[in-house]
């Protein structure tokens, strides 16, 4: 069986992408930094690999054996050297040390919004990179993620209500990290499937209004929403950057300002081909927060 080199593995995709390919039985190296959570990943059985992507020899050095490399770093301080860079060099080596298959996490509409958010920008030169490298290579483009819902709801939990910055009826097609994760891992184990750009979403899109009903149906409960114009963020933006602080806020709003909706029929046709079923929003609400169909918590 051959080894799968994750880096991000602390991270939130990448510790699901640990924990599922320790539960199929494959040898995995997580790459973490030092003073990281990891016991976890230690306890599933992944070999610890302690390096800094940033550090051409560190990459170098966590290449033996690995036939399947998952890239899922990154981090919102340093995009140009911890996103960028370290990836195309990551791409580099693992031509040069002949890896089978190179999964990189991108995002939905990377063609579209890449002008003045960088993250978004790194991606598209990442995937074109790739798509030019001899390489097999699987890009995912997954849209939002329902944990990024979470701290929104655990809000209106604790405090019944919620600041909705930016238009609420834009609709996503939410995906969760765990069928994010479990996607990954089928499509590297495909070779029929690499070489592809995958769109990863769920099935029926869903405004952030959409998610507030359903949670006023799961709850039985009436939280008060205080909608916040997406100018406001722009004000943040300009505050920041006076302050010399290093956010990417044009990201974040790309992220608030745009639908990002996978097609219904391509999304079937990915399922179909893994034989998988996403999970619905409601399943995974019902599962993070605790709350079941007659309203109790
Ligand atoms: N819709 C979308 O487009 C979408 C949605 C979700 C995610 N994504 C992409 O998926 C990727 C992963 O997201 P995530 O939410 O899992 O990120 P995350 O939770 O922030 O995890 C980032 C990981 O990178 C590690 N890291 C940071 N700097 C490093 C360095 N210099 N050397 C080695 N490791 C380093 C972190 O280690 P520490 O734990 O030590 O900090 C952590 O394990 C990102 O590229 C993100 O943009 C895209």
């Amino acid at each position: 069986m051959g080894w799968y080199l994750v880096t991000g593995a602390t991270g939130q995709i990448g510790r699901r992408v640990v924990h599922q390919l320790r539960q199929q039985g494959f040898p995995v190296r997580a790459w973490v930094r030092l003073g990281a959570n990891y016991q976890d990943l230690v306890d599933a059985g992944a070999e610890l690999y302690f390096g800094n992507v940033t550090q051409r020899e560190d990459i170098w050095a966590a290449m033996g054996h690995v036939s399947y490399i998952i890239s899922t770093h990154y981090h919102a301080k340093d995009i140009l050297n911890i996103h960028l860079k370290s990836n195309l060099h990551l791409i580099e080596v693992a031509g040069k040390f002949g890896v089978e298959c190179f999964a990189y996490i991108s995002g939905l509409g990377v063609e579209q919004y890449a002008q003045n958010a960088p993250l978004i920008e790194a991606k598209l030169a990442i995937e074109t990179a790739l798509t030019k490298s001899s390489l097999n290579y699987i890009i995912l483009r997954p849209t939002l993620l329902n944990h990024y819902l979470l701290p929104w709801l655990e809000q209106l939990q604790k405090t019944g209500s919620l600041i909705l910055t930016g238009d609420g009826n834009l609709r996503h097609s939410w995906v969760s990290l765990d069928d994010l994760a479990k996607i990954t891992i089928q499509l590297t184990q495909n070779p029929a499937l690499w070489r592809q750009i995958v769109p990863v979403g769920g099935l029926t899109p869903l405004s952030r209004w959409d998610i507030i009903d359903l949670y006023r149906k799961l709850t039985q409960s009436q939280p008060m929403i205080i909608p916040v114009p997406l100018a406001f963020l722009d004000g943040v933006r300009w505050g920041l950057q006076w302050l010399n602080q290093d956010e990417d806020l044009g990201t974040l709003k790309i992220l608030l300002s745009h639908e990002f909706i996978c097609n219904e029929s391509e999304q079937k046709r990915l399922q179909n081909q893994l034989n998988i079923q996403l999970e619905s929003l409601e399943q995974f609400l019902q599962r993070y927060l605790g709350l079941d169909h007659s309203g109790k918590e």
